[in-house]
Formats: C-alpha cells, sequence, structure tokens
C-alpha cells in the first residue's frame, strides 16, 4: 500500500481529460497535477525544447513525492518517455500511446481504415503507428496533424462554429479521402472536442488514449504493490499560469464528486532558480 499521490502532467488543460477515469478506475488514488499553460502548446515547439520542459516539470512532480509519473500528453509520450525514465529511473513513469495502441490493435482489423489526429510532433514522430504495427502488422493506418485545436481548446472556444470550421479544414479530406470508420484522438485535449467531431462524423468510432492508460496505470500499480487506500490527502493543480479556463475545467470535473481539490499558480522559473 502506499497513499503518496500519482503525478500527472500536459502542456495545459489537456491531460485533464484523463483525471474522470482515474476517479472511475481508481477512486483511491490521489493525484498532483501540473498544467504548463505558461507554455502551451507543446505540438509545435522543438524537440529539445519539449524534452527540457518535460524535464523540469518531472523534477518538480519527482520533488512533491509521487509514486509514479503518468504522462497526460501524446506529445511528451511520443518524443520525451524514455529520457524521462532514464532521469527518474526510481519510479515508473506510463506514457499514454502504448496502451492506447494496444486496444487499437487487439479491436480493428485489416477492414478498417484507422485515423490518427494528434499534434505536429506527435504525428511526425510516427510514435502511434509504430507501437500499432508491432502489435497488429495488418492495420490499415493515416495520420493527420491539426496544430490550431489545442489553441483554440485553451481558449475555451470550443461550442462555436470556428471550432467547427477548424475541425472540417483539417478532417473533411483526411476522412473521406482514406474512407476513415475509426478515428484516435491523439492528444489529450480533443476529447474536450469530441462531441464536435461526434456531430460532425456521426458514423466514425472514436477511439480515446486518456481513457485506455487507466489499465497500464492500475496493472503497473498493483505489480509494484503500491495502490492507495483510503489517503486522506487532497489532489493538487498546479499551473504555470492559473488561467480562469483552467480552473473552471477542474471545476467542472470535480463538480459531481466530493473530491478535494486545491489549486496553486506556480512559477516553473522560481522553482529552477
Ligand atoms: N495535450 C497534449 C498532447 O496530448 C499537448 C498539446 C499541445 O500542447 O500542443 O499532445
Amino acid at each position: 500500500m502506499d497513499n503518496r499521490p500519482i503525478g500527472f502532467f500536459d502542456s495545459g488543460l489537456g491531460g485533464l481529460t484523463c483525471i474522470p477515469h482515474l476517479m472511475r478506475a481508481l477512486p483511491d488514488e490521489r493525484i498532483v497535477y501540473f498544467g504548463d499553460t505558461a507554455r502551451t502548446p507543446y505540438g509545435s515547439k522543438a524537440e529539445s525544447t519539449i524534452r527540457n520542459f518535460s524535464f523540469e516539470i518531472s523534477d518538480f512532480l519527482v520533488s512533491q513525492d509521487v509514486k509514479m509519473i503518468a504522462i497526460a500528453c501524446n506529445t511528451v509520450s511520443s518524443i520525451a518517455l524514455s529520457a524521462l525514465r532514464k532521469r527518474h529511473p526510481s519510479i515508473p513513469i506510463l506514457g499514454i500511446i502504448s496502451p492506447a495502441s494496444h486496444t487499437i490493435a487487439n479491436t480493428c482489423t485489416g477492414e478498417n481504415n484507422v485515423g490518427i489526429i494528434g499534434t505536429k510532433v506527435t504525428i511526425a514522430s510516427d510514435a502511434y503507428p509504430d507501437k500499432i504495427l508491432k502489435f497488429n502488422s495488418d492495420l490499415h493506418l493515416h495520420q493527420m496533424a491539426c496544430p490550431t485545436l489545442v489553441p483554440l481548446i485553451e481558449e475555451g472556444i470550443i461550442e462555436h462554429s470556428i471550432m467547427d470550421l477548424s475541425i472540417e479544414y483539417y478532417l473533411d479530406h483526411f476522412i473521406k479521402y482514406n474512407e476513415i470508420d475509426t478515428l484516435v484522438l491523439g492528444c489529450t485535449h480533443y476529447p474536450l472536442i469530441r462531441k464536435n467531431i461526434e456531430k460532425i462524423y456521426p458514423k466514425l468510432r472514436i477511439v480515446d488514449p486518456s481513457k485506455e492508460m487507466f489499465t497500464s496505470i492500475d496493472d503497473t500499480l498493483t505489480e509494484r504493490g503500491i495502490k492507495a487506500a483510503s489517503p486522506t490527502i487532497s489532489n493538487i493543480f498546479y499551473a504555470s499560469d492559473l488561467s480562469e479556463n483552467f480552473v473552471n475545467m477542474i471545476n467542472k470535473i470535480f463538480s459531481d464528486s466530493d473530491f478535494k481539490v486545491a489549486f496553486r499558480n506556480f512559477d516553473l522559473d522560481d522553482y529552477l532558480r
């Protein structure tokens, strides 16, 4: 048993989409979340920049005595997972891409056309096709980077025609030309626009990797004997820029639960100085 929290991080509020799944699957676990809202989006930045940001955040989470780090960001998972594991060899660090790739490989066949959408860095890394094809080499995979979706989501522009037009701009031709029937939301921000996508393309089957992540978190906690049991600590959400949208999103996620939530504005520069 281990009542210490699990550390989660993302470039911003996208990783928050993982939290309701955690609450449902592992209600005794507590979290420390870090959203790098001051420096979002990550998805079009240089790999070395993203790697350095992820080092800073993981060092901070380790200083908060987390028992595990779950990378709630496809972009970081796609290019920095092994470097992060080397940096913190004493705690388990899980990415988001591998568990989802397993599900896709197990639930799709060669008759499906699977579309993967994500940031420029995630798509350029080929992390999804590399993993999925290792598990099932029969699948037909297609990828599309959608770089303007994350900034719109971070601004809270979701229930608006600008969002629907942006989705159509990236996906209309992609879906029709490749006859996509299964769409993988390869960025943790995208579950926040899942309803928009379903409204525009009602026949698509949607795979949400932020949901798939919890089987591997559960397995790792069990294997290492570090599951929590009735902890008394609160969940803590740090943001490098505590925006109104970030706070609203957290309140929305926790509105129906009796979980204790605490917010902190956190200046990584101060921490690093
Ligand atoms: N939510 C993140 C991901 O899953 C990062 C998006 C971004 O900052 O560009 O890739």
